[in-house]
């Protein structure tokens, strides 16, 4: 399954002729050599205290300008965005992949402390912090509170070449059935977050750049009164540390599609109508499901826990600190897998609990409601079949009240008879009668207890504002932005640009704000109104009000030109109405500067706060005595900020860098007071979440003694990037004394993962236990050698029988005492839960070479991209039109001969040719098709015993070791580890290297290697393996439950 095409790339044909060789062969050498580490946040870098300050003074300058901010961005995107006419890819898959829509591929993480005696060195007063990976205008208020500000949207993880018209995409098979497009629904879910932290005292007199002595300097120096456009008061006020994270949610549709290496569903939102069936069909057996679960909607946190959602699917649980997937969610068992969950849940202002609809669009009941109780666990839940025979009804939002839930069908709905007459089974119907359901809380729910009360015809909304009861007129009244099939063109497959168009002339379907009022007793909508004109969408307000009476809303405005010329959906201003009074105000976010949805942030210590912590943030918040029932207990409603993300586009929609904004909810108009510039750009995506949890706090737990910035992604790697500085593996640092192996010893949980590996060595037969030649043999007693066993002043050797490389190497002087070996000739960049590389890899041990080994675990880039340029050819410079996709696995390079392999069957022959003086390979690893076949059986047969957390069995996990965890800081100076391919205890610790993508040297000591003596005398006359050293940080250590702990924790990042 993981195996590529095995194709032999031999010195002669790789290259185009020898000077071209010579030239790569030298540039790699040099680099291993000489090449710096690159200081940009696209490799992997550790800023310490003392990292000098780097281009600070230029940066700042360059942020003082509101509207274009021009800091170097850490991460251009290097593929080019197709042109809108070009076919391939349907208009609106163009639409969705281009400029700041395209994929983000890089998991990044980085941290930026802020002393609080940050000193006041600018005019006025202002305060600016600078670091490498993020950059700070203006100061957070004393009150703003710890929380973490996160948002989600589409992500589609591969190439954008994946995402054509199904069945011209990379190993796309053309079935037939008529065209499909990407959708922006469709894409995976990523998630992006900014962690407003406290720090210690001691902690704050970190900074990423360096002493508050020295940041004084540089703001001093940049600080001009002619060029302040942006500057607000600096107090003196909380240590503070943001951390920025993104990740994707690795959802099972994810995991399938990453195993299979390519678009494994086929698109459903824009297909024809002949086409939908046959696709939603081939997804159902391919993937599981008719449609992708990608949890790429919306975010919620309740009863501690922090999900992702989508509508028609089950929530995902996300860790609320390093933003890892946790697993679905089905509140400990209490959700049937059956009932989706909504992308908009709402909690009840009368008990707290979370009320939740699920809609389901293929069959009855198309919808079910349901609550969660402040303990996470699923209470009444009631289906509705109203609407069985019909078909199902659309359904995005909903509002609660303190006394109802209301439901909402407008006039979208999904008609499967329609695919038989070539149409898409869900479809605007302007024929469609709108209608509110009303459902009373707190007793027995159920359908027949729904009111239906009608609206008129041509009626859609998918975001509702709020909702409550009219303590005058005993009416409800909601509010919302009704649009009237306005998505549903903007994102259909053709003619959007002309159907927006149409529709502006006319003035209708733009999304505005209208209100609907109800009378209970009559059961009937009463009025409805539109309420203001301007174009709007993702309208938020202040959490605490959801279901009771507010004034308050803050929503995006459209920028319509965007939808008429490009066919994209961006927000060009932030408005704040005023629903009591009719009035608004806006902050335009300026030239080619769009911004995502907002969110309302209390301030610290207030009564809305509070009752949102109650809520939303505790599992221990059962106390419903702490929900806000009375009006007069809230205070000011707009008494805190708002946050958002902002993309700036003026130096090209894909190459700039995304800003937090920080505005105060009372006077938006007046702009940011701070803006926080990213490591990266947040591609534009679908809702947000502030999140004020106390667990936030605790996050200080989580951050090393050095400001550490780390970001995994497909620029700047080149193979030479990721060890350098030396060309010798230095171990004199090493602390070799405190390292004491256990013979066969292991740590409780690895049970599992051991017996999985000795599964696949004894289906393997023990290849690469032993040596080329290996039999034992008897000689006098040297206590300096190794040997199997001692007895009666004899030793039991093991014999080999070696190459001549292998054997002039061992031989010489110097061997058994140096502690600086050569760096490796070989290099393989191989794959765990691959057969093929593992064929390799025993041929490696068998030969006895040591090798630098490059893991290319699946969802990781680094070693797949410097893999597929290397094997393409391509430069560092020129290389945006390499995919990761490219690389095949395994790949060999021989810096001694400069061959250049793939395939395991080339690679094996290649190797014994050169090491072995031209044997016949092993039986055991001897090419042909047999051999390739029993080997992936065996791998099989190791089973999943992966790291993922798991919350639940129905979480699929891969192949041990094969895929890529989390991201991991990349060791300056290389790992050795001593090793062998049988060895099940060796095994576990090469999977967690390759889950974590840390490059390595493998010394390989299968019996009989001479490298045992060797690895006698560096560790003080022991021997064991797995036995890991660390030049970075002189660690030496044996056991393989040991050296896990400490690569996850020296090397991943949290
Ligand atoms: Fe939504």
């Amino acid at each position: 399954m993981f195996c590529s095409r095995s194709i032999t790339l031999s010195p002669v044909t790789f290259f185009r002729d020898n000077q071209s060789w010579q030239q790569e062969c030298a540039r790699e050498t040099t680099a291993w050599r000489l090449g710096p580490v690159r200081a940009t946040p696209n490799t992997e870098v550790t800023l310490s205290s003392a990292m000098p300050p780097k281009k600070d003074s230029q940066s700042i300058a360059d942020l003082r300008s509101v509207h274009q901010i021009t800091a170097p961005g850490p991460s251009r995107d290097r593929i080019a965005g197709p042109l809108l006419e070009e076919a391939g890819y349907g208009e609106h898959g163009v639409a969705f992949l281009s400029g700041n829509y395209q994929p983000l591929v890089e998991e990044t993480t980085a941290i930026l402390s802020i002393p609080s005696d940050f000193p006041t060195t600018g005019p006025d007063g202002s305060a600016v912090v600078s670091g490498n990976a993020m950059h700070v205008v203006g100061e957070l208020p004393l009150e703003f509170p710890n929380g973490k500000f996160i948002y989600v949207g589409p992500n589609p993880k591969f190439s954008r070449d994946h995402y054509k018209v199904w069945g011209r995409g990379p190993r796309q098979r053309d079935i037939g059935f008529s065209n499909g497009w990407h959708h922006w629904f469709e894409g995976d879910g990523m998630i992006y977050a900014l962690d407003f932290e406290s720090m210690k005292p001691s902690e704050a007199q970190i900074s990423d750049r360096g002493t508050p002595g020295e940041v004084q300097d540089n703001c001093t120096s940049s600080f001009t009164k002619e060029t302040g456009a942006f500057y607000v008061k600096h107090r003196r006020g909380r240590n503070r540390r943001l951390r920025y994270r993104n990740r994707y949610v690795r959802t099972n549709s994810w995991h399938d599609e990453l195993r299979s290496g390519s678009r494994l569903f086929r698109p459903l939102m824009n297909t024809s109508g002949l086409s939908f069936l046959p696709h939603a069909i081939a997804n159902l057996f391919l993937g599981g499901n008719f449609l992708k679960d990608s949890a790429n909607t919306a975010l919620t946190f309740f009863a501690g826990r922090l999900l992702t959602l989508q509508d028609t699917m089950p929530p995902w649980e996300i860790d609320t600190i390093t933003l890892e997937t946790r697993g679905p969610c089905d509140f400990g068992g209490t959700l049937p897998f059956y009932v989706p969950f909504t992308a908009h849940p709402k909690v009840a202002p009368d008990s707290g609990d979370l009320v939740f609809f699920g809609f389901n669009p293929v069959y009855p009941p198309h919808c079910t409601v349901g609550t969660i109780n402040s303990s996470g666990t699923v209470g009444q839940m009631s289906s509705l079949w109203h609407n069985a025979l019909q078909g199902a009804t659309f359904m995005h939002d909903f509002c609660v009240t303190k006394k109802y839930t209301v439901l909402f069908e407008g006039s979208m709905n999904i008609r499967p008879l329609r695919m038989f007459r070539g149409e898409h089974p869900l479809q605007y119907d302007e024929d469609q009668v709108a209608r509110f359901g009303l459902l009373k809380r707190g007793g027995v729910e159920n359908s027949e207890k729904v009111v239906w009360c009608d609206c008129s015809t041509a009626e859609m909304v998918y975001h509702f504002i709020n909702a409550w009861e009219d303590e005058d007129t005993g009416e409800i009244v909601i509010v919302g932005v009704r649009e009237d099939g306005f998505f549903l063109g903007a994102l259909a497959a053709n003619g959007t640009r002309e159907w927006i168009s149409n529709k502006l002339k006319v003035g209708r379907s733009v999304p505005r704000i209208h209100e609907w009022r109800i009378n209970p007793t009559r059961q009937a909508v009463t009025s409805e109104r539109w309420l203001f004109d301007l174009p709007v969408e993702v309208p938020r307000i202040n959490d605490a009000y959801t279901g009771i009476k507010n004034r308050f809303t803050y929503a995006g405005k459209i920028h319509t030109g965007s939808l008429t010329s490009d066919a994209q959906l961006k927000f060009d201003a932030l408005v704040k109405f005023d629903l009591q009074n009719g009035e608004s105000e806006i902050y335009e976010y300026g030239y080619k500067r769009y911004g995502m949805e907002a969110q309302f942030v209390p301030r610290n210590k207030s009564r809305a706060e509070s009752q949102a912590n109650q809520r939303m943030s505790s599992p221990c918040s059962s106390d419903t005595d702490h929900a806000v029932t009375d009006m007069d207990a809230v205070p000011v409603e707009d008494d805190g900020w708002i946050v958002l993300y902002v993309h700036d586009e003026s130096k090209g929609s894909a190459e700039g860098r995304s800003e937090c904004l920080v505005l105060d909810a009372k006077n938006i108009q007046a702009g940011p007071i701070v803006r926080i510039v990213l490591p990266s750009r947040i591609p534009y995506g679908a809702h947000a979440l502030w999140c004020t949890a106390k667990g936030v706090d605790d996050i200080d737990s989580f951050v090393h003694d050095s400001v550490r910035m780390t970001s995994e992604s497909l620029a700047n790697c080149s193979t030479s990037d990721l060890i350098n500085e030396s060309t010798t593996l230095s171990t004199s640092a090493l602390n070799n004394s405190k390292a004491t192996p256990r013979l066969f010893t292991f740590a409780e949980e690895q049970t599992d993962s051991l017996l999985g590996t000795v599964r696949t060595g004894v289906l393997r037969a023990g290849a690469g236990l032993f040596v080329n030649g290996w039999r034992p043999c008897i000689s006098p007693d040297v206590h300096t050698e190794y040997s199997l066993i001692r007895a009666f002043g004899f030793r039991f050797m093991e014999a080999r029988a070696l190459g001549k490389v292998r054997e002039d190497q061992a031989k010489s002087t110097e061997y058994l005492s140096r502690t600086d070996d050569p760096l490796p000739t070989l290099t393989l960049y191989e794959l765990e839960g691959c057969g093929a590389c593992r064929r390799v890899r025993e041929a490696i041990c068998m030969l006895d070479v040591a090798c630098v080994m490059r893991p290319c675990p699946l969802g990781a880039t680094r070693n797949r991209l410097s893999a597929a340029m290397a094997q393409l050819g391509v430069t560092h410079d020129s290389h945006g039109s390499v995919h990761v996709e490219d690389a095949q696995l395994p790949y060999l390079e021989d810096s001694r001969t400069g061959a250049k392999l793939t395939g395991a069957d080339s690679i094996i022959t290649y190797l014994y040719s050169e090491y072995l003086d031209g044997a016949v390979p092993s039986p055991l690893v001897r090419p042909g098709l047999m051999a390739s076949i029993c080997a992936q059986v065996a791998v099989n047969a190791r089973g999943t015993a992966d790291g993922y957390p798991s919350t639940t069995s129905s979480y699929r996990r891969g192949p041990a070791g094969a895929f890529y965890s989390r991201p991991s800081h990349q060791p300056t100076k290389p790992l050795q580890l001593w090793a062998y391919e049988a060895s099940p205890f060796c095994s576990v610790v090469r999977e967690a290297l390759s889950q974590l993508e840390l490059p390595y040297v493998l010394q390989p000591c299968a019996r009989g290697s001479p490298r045992r003596t060797q690895l006698m005398h560096r560790s003080g006359g022991k021997f064991q393996v797995p036995y890991l050293e660390d030049a970075n940080t002189g660690t030496a250590m044996f056991e393989s439950a040991e050296i896990i702990k400490y690569l996850r924790t020296e090397y991943s990042v949290p």
